[in-house]
């Protein structure tokens, strides 16, 4: 039996939705307390185990919320299935930890929450590789100590990124929000690996490009190379931003990084497993003027040994999507993905997901990973 507590809003609603988590705002309780839900909130911080889960679906629950630190594997998409429960929303964007597939033989509509973390990630990332490049976390923990005696020019000599090359590693939303950010804001040469061109994003850079030209500046160049190791050897800024599947676990292992500029500054705000964490350690220890800015961790919430211990390290805790405005939005989403699944509504036609934002949101679900899939399966 499960010892957490839980909460609910709207007990007299007709559907039934559990989330195992609380979620920032007001305004996603109202998408569900529209569209007729009773809301039952996990209120226990720790992660609820795939059992709790499966008990609190129970005999009868509609919809589900669920967070990216939870197994939603076949099993419990099976339960929610025989619980008659059609809609799951990640509160996340990534879903890796979603057996979509699962869900598909299920008839469980999948939702995630893009649109509203882009710029936000980006801008945990762009922290990152400042507070990594130019030593924040490692001056602040001197400063704290004590350790202060005076102003000497040798002093915590950082990284200068003006003029110097940025790499991106997956150029989707979020990659390309941070590889603008960093061209723009401080003049660097981009190049990145992805399956596909970003011309949207080769055009902006080249724009820019000709922008700073036209005011007696210097030109940027913006190329898009063959490999990961590419990008790698030539970078001097590298942020990661793929999804984690088969083919990205451990793309970054002890190889690659060997391949890296010795004072090169590694950041990851997409998910841990793309490192090889202990990997990192080892790297980082040997080459103390490598630098990494690490939002995700291989094994979270623990990190691989001697982490911790490393300065030449910055590490925050998942938290590159933590603004109010986003981390309120991607809870509007979740709820709107539910409530529009479970009232029986198509899924938003388009990429801007504003609608959904505040107010009486549309009639459609913003996002489901799975749609076209559920669709064909029907066929
Ligand atoms: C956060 O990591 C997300 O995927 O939304």
């Amino acid at each position: 039996m499960s010892d957490k507590k839980w909460t609910i809003v709207n007990p007299g609603g007709g559907r039934r939705v559990i989330v195992t988590k609380e979620l920032p705002g007001e305004h996603w309780k109202q998408i569900l307390r529209r569209a007729d839900c009773s809301i039952e909130i996990c209120t226990d911080p720790a992660v609820l185990s795939k059992e709790e889960i499966i008990t609190a679906i129970g005999d009868r629950c509609d919809g589900a919320i669920g967070q990216l630190t939870e197994n939603w594997d076949a099993e419990v998409f099976v339960a929610l299935r025989a619980a008659g429960g059609t809609a799951y929303s990640n509160g996340a964007v990534g879903y890796n930890n979603v057996d979509v597939a699962a869900a598909t033989t299920n008839r469980i509509a999948v939702g995630n929450t893009p649109g509203v973390l882009t710029e936000t990630t980006a801008e945990m990332a762009v922290a990152l590789t400042f507070a990594a490049g130019r030593r924040v976390t490692e001056a602040d923990r001197f400063m704290r100590g004590g350790r202060y005696q005076g102003w000497l020019p040798t002093m915590f000599m950082g990284q200068r990124f003006v003029g110097k090359t940025v790499g991106v590693i997956g150029a989707g939303r979020i990659g390309s929000a941070y590889a603008r950010m960093m061209v723009e804001g401080h003049k660097m040469d981009l190049v990145y690996y992805d399956l596909y061109p970003n011309l949207a994003l080769e055009r902006y850079v080249a724009e820019y490009s000709a922008f700073l030209v036209e005011r007696g500046e210097a030109p940027l160049t913006c190329r898009r190379l063959g490999s990961v190791a590419d990008v790698l050897r030539v970078a001097d800024v590298v942020s990661i931003h793929t999804v984690l599947d088969d083919s990205t676990y451990h793309l970054i292992d002890a190889e690659a990084l060997a391949a890296m500029k010795p004072d090169a500054i590694l950041v990851n705000s997409s998910r841990g497993p793309v490192i090889d964490e202990a990997a990192l350690v080892e790297h980082c220890r040997a080459n103390p003027e490598f630098r990494a800015g690490l939002d995700v961790f291989e094994d979270e919430p623990a990190m691989k040994p001697g982490l911790a211990d490393l300065d030449n390290v910055v590490i925050v805790p998942h938290i590159a999507s933590a603004t109010v405005w986003t981390r309120e939005g991607m809870s509007s989403l979740a709820a709107a993905n539910v409530a529009a699944i479970l009232q029986g509504y198509p899924v938003w036609d388009g990429d801007d997901i504003a609608p959904f934002l505040a107010g009486d949101v549309p009639q459609a679900a913003p996002s489901i990973v799975n749609a076209e899939d559920l669709e064909a399966s029907n066929l």
